[in-house]
């Protein structure tokens, strides 16, 4: 699956999100190394802050699998990941995040590209 193909996967199930509140749907698709899809999207919550973003819950999904941080190789999200997810992006080891930029733009980078000296425990 290239990385074209996943942004695709996360275009179409983000009309899946549950965003009652922003109206801003966002979908996410991780790619397993075993070459499976796990997809996300973004579950808001009459209390804004427990809100998920889409891409966090794809990766709690796959770990729910059994997934673990290196089993993981790529992630394509439909909007610029938001500063937590970028940690748990980094955190998950992914070697690559695909996303739309707000103009439109398709970009790929690595978790350190987008959190650089970021934290680890
Ligand atoms: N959102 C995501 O799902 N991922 C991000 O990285 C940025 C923000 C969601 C959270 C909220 O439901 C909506 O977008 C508006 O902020």
């Amino acid at each position: 699956m290239t990385d074209t193909e996943l942004l695709e996967r996360a275009d179409v199930v983000a009309a899946r999100a549950y965003a009652p509140y922003s109206h801003f749907p966002v979908g996410a698709a991780v790619l397993a190394r075993d070459g499976h899809v796990i997809e996300g999207v973004n579950v808001e919550n009459a209390a804004y802050p427990l809100g998920i973003c889409a891409e966090r819950t794809a990766l709690a999904r796959a770990v729910a699998e059994g997934l673990r941080p290196g089993d993981l190789e790529a992630i394509a999200i439909t909007v610029s990941p938001c500063g937590g997810c970028r940690q748990w992006l980094h955190a998950f080891k992914l070697d690559r995040v695909t996303y739309r930029r707000a103009n439109g733009e398709v970009v790929t980078h690595t978790p350190a590209e987008l959190l650089p000296d970021s934290f680890d425990l």
